[in-house]
């Protein structure tokens, strides 16, 4: 195995407190970390760094773990920007736009999706994400949603089953129907692509008693949980998710303090999706009050042609200091280590000795700079798997 030393870092997020300052950030100054096949071997000041077989000198740069993206909707053609004029002139966001990219996802060749999808990939690499996680939802025929999801599962292992986006027309005053199909022979379909399964619990798509009966059905294949709740209306999307141990519950703008209670006592995360409420110009959900109530907190991007266009998490880490008064400090955290706790993995979202060497390179003095110079490119180099 060949060694890399990443040397002359002038300031290392590792989120690993034992690490560096105490602090959660694990913030450690005049740095080095050397990185082996695909995970890291040393961390801690470069005047103590052991020897490597090759040398990376950032020169004084910021280095901090690989953003954590645990919301995408990836999979579609087409896009929406007519839609998001006419928001922007006072149409209000609703779950009805889905069904316009639904036509042109089932029209769409196998190769359209999967170019779409990996020009995304690479966009959202190219602002410091290393980790994506991506779900079906634009198909909603057995066909459409296993395609979707082979498409999904080339590109990240963290690919989620979303058969229950909407009903489809088609299923117009049979709603009862396309839930049975949805946690049958879809589900039976779609697992094996599929490490999550999710519904779009909210006004407009499926009702909480809807939404139990999916989930539990994908629980007993194999797949584990996560919810879109609380973005529109307060449906109890938030309890459900926390009864059933959900990895997160997603959006989370109306909330009482019963969820938040709900969430604080558990392992269930609120990811919150800053770009989502930017481009519905909709409320920003509070997680100032979250994390003050003792919830983990992720922030996601949930990239998708309707509610939110944007692959950039440094985007969405300014928004979220700025309009969920988050510290940047809690943002950052948020982006890495809370993505990681949103997707229940333990091997990223920290830089320490033996987790994966997936990192972000940012040309500024410090991670404050990703939402204090909102909008601008400062990610000069991302690193997966110590590449
Ligand atoms: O998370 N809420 C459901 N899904 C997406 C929006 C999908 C769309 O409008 O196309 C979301 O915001
Ligand atoms: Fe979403």
């Amino acid at each position: 195995m060949t060694t890399t030393l990443i040397d002359n870092i002038g300031l290392l997020v590792t989120n690993d407190p034992s690490n560096g300052d105490r602090s959660v950030l694990g913030i450690v100054r005049d740095a080095a970390m050397v990185i082996g096949a695909d995970r890291v071997m040393w961390v801690g000041r470069r005047a103590r760094a052991p020897e490597a077989d090759s040398r990376v000198d950032l020169d004084r740069q910021t280095v901090v773990p690989g953003f954590v993206d645990s919301h995408s909707h990836l999979i579609f053609a087409a896009d929406r920007a007519e839609e998001f004029v006419a928001r922007m002139a006072g149409t209000p966001y609703t779950a009805g736009g889905i069904s316009a990219t639904l036509i042109a996802t089932r029209e769409a060749s196998d190769d359209t999706l999967r170019l779409n999808a990996s020009r995304l990939v690479a966009e959202m690499a190219s602002s410091g994400t290393t980790t994506v996680e991506i779900k079906s939802g634009y198909g909603l025929t057995t066909d459409d949603e296993v395609r979707g999801l082979a498409v999904a599962h080339s590109l990240t292992p963290e690919s989620t089953y979303l058969g229950a986006h909407v009903v489809p027309i088609e299923f117009q005053g049979r709603r009862a129907d396309y839930v049975s199909l949805v946690a049958g022979s879809m589900l039976d379909a779609c697992a094996p692509a599929a490490r999550w399964i999710d519904v779009f619990c909210d006004r407009g798509a499926f009702d909480v008693d809807e939404a139990r009966v999916i989930l539990q059905a994908g629980i007993a294949r194999g797949l584990l949980p996560r919810l879109h709740a609380h973005q529109l209306e307060r449906t109890g999307a938030v309890q459900l998710g926390v009864q059933l141990d959900a990895a997160s519950v997603d959006h989370c703008n109306h909330m009482n303090d019963a969820d938040v209670d709900a969430l604080a006592g558990s392992a269930t995360v609120a990811t919150v999706l800053p770009g989502a409420d930017f481009s519905t110009r909709s409320g920003y959900a509070d997680a100032r009050r979250m994390i003050d109530a003792g919830v983990v907190v992720a922030l996601a991007t949930d990239c998708n042609p309707g509610s939110s266009y944007t692959t950039s998490m440094p985007f969405c880490i300014a928004v979220a200091v700025r309009d969920m008064h988050m510290t940047p400090a809690e943002a950052l955290w948020s982006a890495t280590a809370g993505g990681a706790r949103a997707l229940r993995r333990d091997d990223i979202g920290v830089l320490a000795v033996g987790k994966r060497a997936d990192f972000a390179v940012i040309a500024a003095p410090s991670y404050v700079h990703l939402a204090y110079r909102p909008g601008v490119a400062l990610v000069s180099a991302t690193w997966k798997s110590a590449r």
